[in-house]
């Protein structure tokens, strides 16, 4: 499978707060260089345990989180029978339905031919599903969209990564927050003195205003993280928004610390107790449009 990530903490923190842009923002296009499946079979492991399963069952003790639209759409998969986890398109795809349109690439044709299944479940009139490099394809759409406000969501492990002569995904975030589209981007990091890497690397690309949630997993361990691994004290991951409204970026900061609350004194996968250590940051001329 082109993703063994779903589910961990690092989608829960990511899909939440796509959740709440997507709820308070709707777009009228919304676009994905890193795709990924619809849906996720759920596996109960020590990750996903700690993940969207720990996840789903404290969200109803604190306010944030049992009312944002991530926790619905997640249990509505998770729950029931169903045992699937949404990826990101497909939340999106739920959240939105008809009243937007959509352009989901991914490279691997598991995912592609997962997306379009789900694309015709749900009876949705303009989704475009492409097996191709999403920052290419993206590019390209900011070039000729003119049909209302959209919303670019990059998510890539590797950002440096890209086609030869392409955009690398930082590169790609700053054309879409310089364009006024708006954006949600993913990062992940190794180390606790990469903390909001992502979002001072953006900052100097772009003079958009940008906003930042990054979560460091705490614990008593000081070895090296490897996120791509296992969520160990030491990595981290974040989410960056530009062009969307200063409430919105508060409301993320709100599931953010809620988040943090709600992991207070866990058992991290590898059984060691953790935190969550959830922090904010902002960037540009203003706070959010
Ligand atoms: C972490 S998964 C995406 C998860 C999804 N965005 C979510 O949040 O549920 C990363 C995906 O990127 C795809 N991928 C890697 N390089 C790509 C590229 N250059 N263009 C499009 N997709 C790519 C992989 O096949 C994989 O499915």
């Amino acid at each position: 499978m082109a993703n063994p990530h779903f589910g961990k903490i690092s989608d829960v923190w990511k899909h939440a707060a796509l959740g709440e842009v997507l709820e308070r923002e709707p777009p009228a296009w919304y676009a994905e260089t890193h795709a990924g499946s619809g849906a996720y079979a759920v596996v109960h492991d020590p990750e996903r345990e700690f993940g969207i399963l720990r996840f789903l069952e404290v969200a109803p003790r604190f306010a944030a989180l049992a009312q944002s639209r991530y926790r619905a759409v997640a249990a509505s998969y998770v729950k029931g029978g169903r045992g699937l986890y949404p990826g990101s398109a497909l939340l999106a795809m739920t959240v939105l339905g008809n009243a937007s349109s959509y352009l989901l690439c991914d490279l691997d044709p598991e995912s592609i031919t997962d997306l379009r299944r789900w694309s015709r479940e749900l009876g949705l009139r303009s989704c475009e599903v492409v097996e191709t490099d999403g920052m290419a394809a993206v590019a390209a759409r900011l070039d000729g969209e003119g049909h209302g406000p959209g919303l670019v969501h990059i998510d890539p492990f590797d950002p440096d990564d890209r086609a030869p002569g392409g955009y690398s995904a930082l590169e790609l975030a700053a054309r879409v927050a310089d364009s006024g589209t708006r954006l949600v981007y993913w990062y992940g990091y190794d180390e606790p003195g990469e903390q909001a890497w992502a979002h001072r690397k953006l900052a100097t690309l772009t003079r958009a205003p940008l906003w930042c949630g990054d979560v460091l997993v705490t614990g008593a361990s000081n070895a090296p993280g490897d996120l791509g691994h296992a969520t160990t004290p030491g990595t981290g991951f974040g989410v960056i928004l530009a062009n969307l409204q200063a409430d919105t970026a508060g409301a993320c900061a709100a599931l953010g610390n809620a988040l943090s609350d709600a992991y207070a004194d866990a058992v991290l996968p590898g059984g060691c107790p953790g935190n969550l250590a959830f922090t904010s940051s902002t960037s540009g001329s203003g706070n959010g449009r």
